[in-house]
């Protein structure tokens, strides 16, 4: 008895807690605006992977770096799927400290299709300085990190708001519904019009953060489409073996059956 007493007591504090925090948690329900790439067949939408690569680009990039993502994912199939020369051109745009050359100095070239994205800041601590001492977290992977994923940055961007009455926010400290806290250091990023898409679609405040957010899950995703595909492969041929199985399994026990 007192063997079991032990665990039991451990999951059931444990169940309590979890159950309260998931309680807290539920308070505000994340916003989903349906996602292409969500469910078994889900599929990245190109172009929408493109007009969020020219949000995040012209918008986001002031502040937060993908320094796990190379200018080169940007042609690979799976994701945007700029052409090579697309992605090259982009590369170069920008700037890539590199070196030393053979006097020992660091030199700026344009980028090429190897160099991992260019980072607005040198390092974090410079980030955190500039940004009133709130730190913009590279976005490589932060669909993947945060809870909610997808829906969560999305409502994020979607959830700035006037605080309730009898608030009072610090400055630089913005009101927003979905943040942990309410609290956010980031002033609301989008506003309708902040960019002017190349395909001309509408830069409304909701399609801009469904396309970033649909780019920033394929950048901490970028194989969500092969991994769907070997999923469907696997789950059709586990199909074709069971139907074997079973009239082989006929076929053997016919005999069987039918001496009885
Ligand atoms: C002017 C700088 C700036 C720009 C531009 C900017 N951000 Fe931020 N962002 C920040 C800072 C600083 C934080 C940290 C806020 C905090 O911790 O309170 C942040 C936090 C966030 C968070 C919250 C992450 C978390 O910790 O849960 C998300 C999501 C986010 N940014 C998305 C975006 C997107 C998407 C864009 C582009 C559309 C963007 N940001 C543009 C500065 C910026």
């Amino acid at each position: 008895m007192k063997i079991f007493f032990k665990p039991f007591l451990i999951l059931m504090i444990f169940l309590s807690y979890s159950f309260s925090l998931s309680a807290a948690e539920q308070s505000q329900k994340l916003l989903e605006p349906g996602w292409s790439f969500k469910g078994f067949f889900g599929k990245f939408d190109r172009a929408q992977l493109q007009r969020g690569y020219q949000v995040y680009t012209e918008v986001c990039a002031a502040c937060h770096s993908m320094k796990y993502l190379s200018y080169r994912n940007l042609s690979q199939p799976g994701g945007p799927e700029f052409s090579e020369q697309q992605a090259k051109i982009i590369a170069s745009q920008f700037e890539v400290t590199d070196g030393p050359n053979s006097d020992g100095e660091m030199f700026t070239r344009p980028g090429r299709l190897s160099d991992k994205f260019v980072g607005p800041y040198p390092n974090e601590q410079a980030a955190t300085a500039a940004n009133g001492g709130a730190y913009p977290p590279d976005m490589s992977v932060l669909v993947k990190a945060r809870k909610g994923g997808a829906d969560y940055i999305y409502s994020v961007l979607m959830g700035y708001e006037d605080p309730p009455s009898g608030m009072i926010l610090d400055d630089g400290v913005y009101y927003n519904k979905y943040m942990p806290g309410n609290k956010i250091k980031m002033s609301q990023p989008l506003m309708s019009g902040a960019v002017e898409y190349i395909d001309g679609t509408v830069s409304s405040e909701e399609q801009m953060s469904k396309d970033v957010v649909a780019f920033l899950a394929w950048a901490a995703e970028p194989h969500l489409e092969a991994r769907h595909k070997i999923g469907f492969r696997a789950i059709v041929y586990l199909l074709i073996i069971t139907i074997l199985v079973y009239f082989s399994m006929k076929k053997i026990w016919s005999r069987i059956e039918s001496k009885v």
